[in-house]
């Protein structure tokens, strides 16, 4: 049997509106800046944990404004217990970027919500169902375990490409019909399935508003889904790219050291900050510095959000440090390049 997806997401939607949770401190809200902070803390963070810090973050910061102009020490020091601090420094730099880069106003669009640092797919669409009702899918574990044995899929997750198989099928599950009001309540829903229902060890299936249809539930062993082989977990790394051409078409290329991202691939240079960039260009080249769309790239366990920034010089100049050349039109092709690197440069693969 397969399952169909208007009943699927009408299961989900009616079953969450009667059954799952309306009073969670950052729901009835559509305010993206308090549900974009709720999401974050929720990444690695228990419901009843995150209660106490959600208000007292507000309290202190109370929209994306006051968020980004803090001191990065003072933000740490309310995420102080909440641990995984990159999310605290992500979280920090994502104000700061809403700011810069769209008025200070959360782009309304997962696609760009995704490229903002600590984004990843699942939270930017979490973000853009709630406060904008897109039909976009998310796909954090627990609704993994819904998914996976509501439909029986039985590839293995560590595997990127299957992966990706379930992110499709997530996607061909979302209701269709007024999704200003169905999306926020079928993203809980599956939220709530996941939290409340289908629990790993011992799921409630009588509860289950999806048993009629669930294939792990007939086949008598939800416990065998997800299949994962692997134990993975995924982060999300913003990367700036410094994209230096001349006249004549030839880029700056560094090898990259072993080990790490891309190790021994020749790529543009890669700083942890726009401000790091910058700081190796000329003082009279800054002007010239542009930047362009960021894209974000999958690796097995971490998406990476890549910003290129362009800079077009007369001449073979870059006050760089060594371990880099100029590779002319000719020659930088044939180099090895990163796939994404190579996309951006205009290369066939
Ligand atoms: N986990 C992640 N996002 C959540 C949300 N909005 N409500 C409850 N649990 C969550």
């Amino acid at each position: 049997m397969t399952v169909e997806a208007t009943d699927f997401a009408l299961r989900v939607v009616q079953w969450q509106t009667a059954h799952g949770r309306h009073d969670l401190p950052w729901q009835r809200t559509r305010d993206p800046y308090r549900v974009w902070l709720s999401e974050i803390m929720l990444q690695q963070t228990q419901v009843s944990t995150v209660g106490q810090y959600y208000g007292k973050f507000l309290a202190k910061f109370p929209d994306v404004a006051s968020l980004a102009v803090a001191e990065l020490d003072d933000v740490l020091a309310l995420w102080s217990g909440l641990g995984y601090y990159s999310r605290a420094r992500n979280l920090h730099r994502c104000a700061q970027e809403v700011m810069g880069r769209f008025d200070g106003r959360f782009p309304a669009a997962a696609a760009l919500l995704q490229t903002l640092p600590g984004i990843g797919r699942s939270t930017a669409a979490a973000i853009a169902s709630f406060c904008f009702g897109e039909r976009a899918a998310i796909l954090d574990g627990n609704v993994k375990r819904v998914l996976t044995r509501a439909l029986g899929f039985d590839a293995d997750l560590s595997l990127i490409a299957n992966e990706r198989v379930l992110w499709a099928r997530a996607e061909a599950l979302l209701p269709h019909d007024r999704p200003a009001d169905n999306m926020p309540r079928y993203t809980q829903g599956l939220m709530d399935l996941g939290a409340t229902v289908c629990l790993s060890r011992n799921p409630v299936c009588d509860a289950c508003p999806l048993a009629p249809l669930c294939v792990a539930r007939r086949e008598g062993r939800p416990q065998a889904y997800p299949v994962k082989t692997r134990k993975l977990k995924r982060s999300a790394e913003s990367l700036w790219l410094l994209w230096a051409r001349n006249h004549e078409g030839a880029i700056w290329l560094e090898r990259r050291p072993t080990p790490g991202v891309w190790a021994g691939l020749f790529c543009l240079p890669v700083f942890a900050s726009h401000e790091a960039l910058g700081a190796v260009v000329p003082a009279h080249e800054q002007s010239g510095l542009e930047s362009l769309p960021v894209s974000v790239h999958a690796l097995t366990h971490k998406d990476l959000h890549l910003h290129p920034v362009r800079l077009t010089l007369p001449v073979k100049t870059l006050t760089q440090g060594d371990g880099g050349a100029w590779f002319g039109p000719a020659q930088w092709p044939k180099l090895g390049l990163p796939a994404p690197v190579r996309t951006l440069l205009g290369a066939p693969l």
